[in-house]
């Protein structure tokens, strides 16, 4: 075994089912999962939900159920979508586990006695849609830039997490470590937002007004802010801080987000890290998003894509191919049903499907199935430069997977696809069957064919 890999997908809000965008990353994740099991590597793959909130108690009460009821039935939902999809996480982690928990009270104690929380007075606007504060420089045109409402004012003590001493250390690490944040727009938007004063981040919400949260262990009238408590969950879910899963995988860890999240996971989570003593995490790799026919998919616009729908119409290859293979990683997509029928006829039938049953059908009416034994000098003879193709193959889709460009990859291998099939062209098998004397270069044309449907299949495996 290799060096330990740990991958994570942002851990979803149950306050909607899951759809598209909830399965893409959850799809890259196992993807390249899949491919650092295939180089033997020591992995864990996590996954789960994020579940308090002031969101998620008003969507319980709209369904008239209690937040705990409400939370288990969305979660399960996630959770038992994921087999579906082929998808083999290792760990499902709930904010509202125990053992989630108590590692967030650990964490805030921590920081709390070091000196970094402080107790104050702050009066600011409040958008109940995000469940934060803003400052006037964030909002647009006064609104809040998600919700388009303008935020209230509140007036409120509270605790708060001192960001801004940490913000030069912040700017310094990212510098010192290029490719810790990437694709390179997203890091340089991080290192643009610390171009401005880092304010403090306001970590606790009076339980008057929020009360389905993690107490705050230093006063019981407070919950933990949402986002405090789930950037918790990358490492509550290693048994953090004694569980030997911990010691294996951290901080050796990716992370996938979309860039909606990138602040949170660019900003706040390695300042935490760093003030809780903890080394910071490697990558952040940042994906962009799905649009549906231009425009952001919503329920409200009713275009929500499921990805159950669309797996039981198109099969599961397809659709985890057409994800890897349509979105370059870190750029938006816009998802269209007629982009995925053309990819599975021209890609998937007729590219990778024509070539394996060719060439399985030629073995068998040929050799009975039997891979035929072959002369290396006709071997070289007969390569045509075909097993130097493989090898560059291999080396681009390796080089690929270790930026995330899933697309990339899977042009890499498509490319060799064709590759082969104009191999079979000019080697035109059949004719060279015809005849008895021409018997030893039929073996070795055949033998190298195989041996391509072989790299593929491995290049294939973690999407299909
Ligand atoms: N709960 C937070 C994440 C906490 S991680 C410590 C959250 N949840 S979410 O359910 O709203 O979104 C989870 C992820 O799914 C985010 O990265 C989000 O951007 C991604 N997607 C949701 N809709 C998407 C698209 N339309 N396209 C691509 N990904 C999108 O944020």
């Amino acid at each position: 075994m290799s060096a330990p890999f740990y991958i994570t997908t942002p851990i979803y809000y149950v306050n909607a089912r899951p759809h598209l965008g909830h399965a893409y990353p959850t799809v890259c994740a196992d993807v390249i999962n899949r491919y650092h099991q295939m180089v033997t590597e020591e992995t864990f793959f996590l996954t789960g939900t994020d579940e308090h909130g002031d969101k998620i108690m008003r969507a319980a009460r709209k369904e008239g159920l209690t937040p705990r009821a409400y939370v288990d039935k969305i979660s399960a939902l996630f959770r038992q979508l994921w087999p579906q999809l082929n998808i083999a996480n290792d760990d499902f982690i709930r904010t509202t586990d125990a053992r989630h928990i108590t590692v967030v009270k650990s964490i805030l104690q921590t920081i709390y006695d070091q000196g970094d929380i402080y107790f104050s007075e702050y009066e600011g606007k409040y958008c109940f849609g995000c469940e934060r504060f803003y400052t006037e420089r964030e909002l647009v045109d006064g609104k809040c830039p998600d919700h388009d409402v303008e935020p209230e004012t509140i007036k409120e003590s509270n605790y708060f997490f001192k960001m801004s001493k940490y913000q030069q250390w912040l700017i310094d690490h990212i510098k010192a470590n290029p490719d810790m944040i990437r694709p390179e727009r997203y890091r340089n938007e991080v290192l643009a937002f610390l171009r401005e004063p880092l304010d403090d981040l306001c970590i606790s919400r009076p339980k008057s007004r929020i009360k389905w949260g993690i107490t705050l262990p230093f006063d019981k009238d407070y919950v933990t802010y949402v986002w405090f408590d789930a950037l918790i969950n990358y490492i509550s879910a290693l048994d953090f801080p004694a569980g030997d899963k911990f010691k294996t995988y951290w901080p050796v860890v990716q992370h996938i987000v979309a860039k909606d999240i990138l602040k949170p996971h660019g900003i706040y989570w390695p300042i935490m890290l760093k003030a809780a003593g903890l080394p910071i995490y490697q990558h952040l790799n940042v994906h962009g998003y799905w649009n549906v026919d231009q425009s952001k998919m919503s329920k409200t616009i009713g275009n929500v894509v499921e990805p159950l729908q669309l797996k039981n119409i198109y099969g599961l290859d397809a659709f985890r191919y057409f994800l890897m293979r349509e979105m370059v990683f870190g750029l938006d997509s816009s998802f269209n049903e007629e982009a995925l029928v053309l990819r599975t006829n021209t890609d998937l039938a007729n590219d990778l499907g024509n070539l394996f049953s060719r060439v399985v059908t030629m073995v068998h009416k040929y050799f009975k199935g039997v891979v035929p034994v072959i002369d290396p000098l006709i071997e070289q003879e007969l390569s045509l430069g075909l097993s130097e193709k493989a090898a560059q193959t291999v080396a681009g889709y390796q080089h690929a997977m270790s930026r995330f460009a899933f697309h990339k990859a899977m042009t890499v291998t498509w490319e060799f696809i064709n590759q082969m099939n104009k191999y079979i062209d000019v080697t035109a098998p059949w004719t060279l069957a015809k005849n008895k004397s021409s018997r030893p270069q039929l073996q070795v044309v055949l033998y190298n064919l195989l041996e391509g449907l072989r790299v593929i299949a491995g290049l294939v495996y973690p999407v299909m």
